[in-house]
């Protein structure tokens, strides 16, 4: 088997990718481990910046994502009993909509299978060649696919960077905390996200649309999820207000993690997304970062194939500058609003002046909506 571009992984970096470049007439096969239905479900991010939103426009599949997409123009921060609202529109002119993952995902996986393009799902045993060679099973049998380039957008758990490991320097922070997240049967409890800053720790109230609520509580790393009401009483000390109740149909604990490779690249083999980089979901910045990292890809491998690499040269230089940013704002939210230890009492002092200052200052308040409407997606190098 040939094609031009090995994909590896369909999620959204890989899927989004596979659609640029269909765009650009440049081939593509896609490798994903799991099923349809699977990738298709797994519960996610929910928050689009505007140039994911834009990008999704720009490649034809925004049709849904503005009917049932909710555009939302500011975000609120609640500490020592106050709310503030962090007004993003008015501050940077872009707004974010809320708009799940898995809708994404099922948006460009319905147009790739409509292309006829090919796209695997189910393989296994998957082996990268840095020379552009990558070996898988699928239905039982043996393939070599040869291509030009091999792109990983196999997640934070795939094959891709481990191939490379010899050549990767790693920058990583772990944090003393997980996220325990509910989906539930409830209208939302406020017209935007809430992000609570409380001497018990951190919650997050977002939606999934006006029937869904989607919340977060800071817990310990490994926790197992609560008690349905456990949570409700927990999410109402902390916003400080009774929320909306209902069936809680989706529980999990997230861990929490900063984490970049560098390069992003090596002889054929680029990464993209989670395969490279992850940031603690604070700034809502992975899914955005993973299409922001494919457009930059798709757009140097459009020039590649005019005859011009040096955009293939850049990719992990340009891509490190925007993740890094990206890296920055997460830790720096995640600082602001996580209670780092029942004992640390200086810290929280520390945060509290921070929260003031980002809601009085209207340079830190444009500071913290530039980075969470998002940076622009650069196509230059
Ligand atoms: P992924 O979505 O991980 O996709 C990688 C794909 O590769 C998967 O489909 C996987 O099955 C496939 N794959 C893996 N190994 C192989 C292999 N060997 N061969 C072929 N395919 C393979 N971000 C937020 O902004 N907000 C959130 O609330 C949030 N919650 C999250 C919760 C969890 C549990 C996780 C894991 C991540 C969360 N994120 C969140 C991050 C966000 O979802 C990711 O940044 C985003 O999914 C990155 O997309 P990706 O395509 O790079 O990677
Ligand atoms: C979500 O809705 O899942 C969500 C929203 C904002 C975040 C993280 C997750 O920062």
């Amino acid at each position: 088997m040939r094609t031009q571009v090995a994909i590896v992984g369909g999620g959204p970096a890989g899927l989004m990718l596979g659609r640029l470049l269909e765009l650009r007439g440049i081939e593509s096969v896609i490798l994903e481990a799991r099923d349809r239905g699977y990738v298709q479900q797994r519960v996610r991010a929910g928050v689009l910046e505007q140039a994911t939103m834009d990008l999704m426009d720009e490649v034809g599949l925004g049709e849904r994502m503005h009917a049932e997409g909710l555009v939302h123009e500011g975000v609120e921060l609640r500490f020592a009993g106050e709310s503030h609202r962090i007004a993003l529109k008015e501050l940077t002119g872009r707004a974010i909509t809320i708009y799940g993952q898995q809708e994404v995902v099922k948006d460009l996986i319905g147009a790739r299978l409509a292309s006829g393009l090919p796209l695997y799902f189910e393989v296994s045993d998957v082996e990268v060649d840095v020379a552009g060679r990558v070996a898988f099973t699928h239905q039982d049998e043996r393939h070599v696919l040869e291509a030009d380039v091999i792109a990983g957008c196999d997640g934070f758990h795939g094959v891709c960077r481990p191939a490379i490991a010899d050549v990767l320097t790693v920058y990583e922070r772990e944090y003393p905390f997980g996220w325990m997240g509910i989906l539930a049967e409830a209208a939302p409890s406020s017209d935007e996200l809430i992000y609570a800053h409380h001497e018990r720790g951190f919650a997050l109230a977002s939606l999934r649309s006006p029937r869904i609520t989607r919340m977060y509580l800071q817990c310990e790393p490994g926790e197992e999820p609560w008690e349905d009401e456990a949570i409700w009483d927990e999410l109402d000390r902390r916003f400080g207000m009774a929320v909306n109740r209902g069936p809680i149909f989706e529980k999990g604990v997230t861990p929490m993690r900063s984490f970049v490779v560098e390069p992003m690249q090596h002889e054929r083999l680029f990464l993209a997304g989670d395969a490279a980089h992850i940031v603690p979901p604070t700034g809502a910045k992975g899914l955005n970062t993973a299409m922001a990292d494919v457009y930059l890809l798709a757009h140097a491998l459009e020039a590649f194939y005019q005859g011009d690499g040096s955009g293939l040269e850049a990719y992990s230089r340009v891509a490190l500058e925007r993740v890094w940013r990206v890296q920055h704002f997460s830790w720096w939210m995640t600082a602001m609003l996580h209670r780092f230890g029942s004992d640390d009492d200086f810290g929280l002092k520390l945060q509290l002046s921070q929260l003031r200052f980002t809601t009085t200052s209207v340079a830190q308040a444009t500071a913290l909506a530039e980075n969470y409407a998002g940076m622009p997606f650069r196509a230059t190098w």
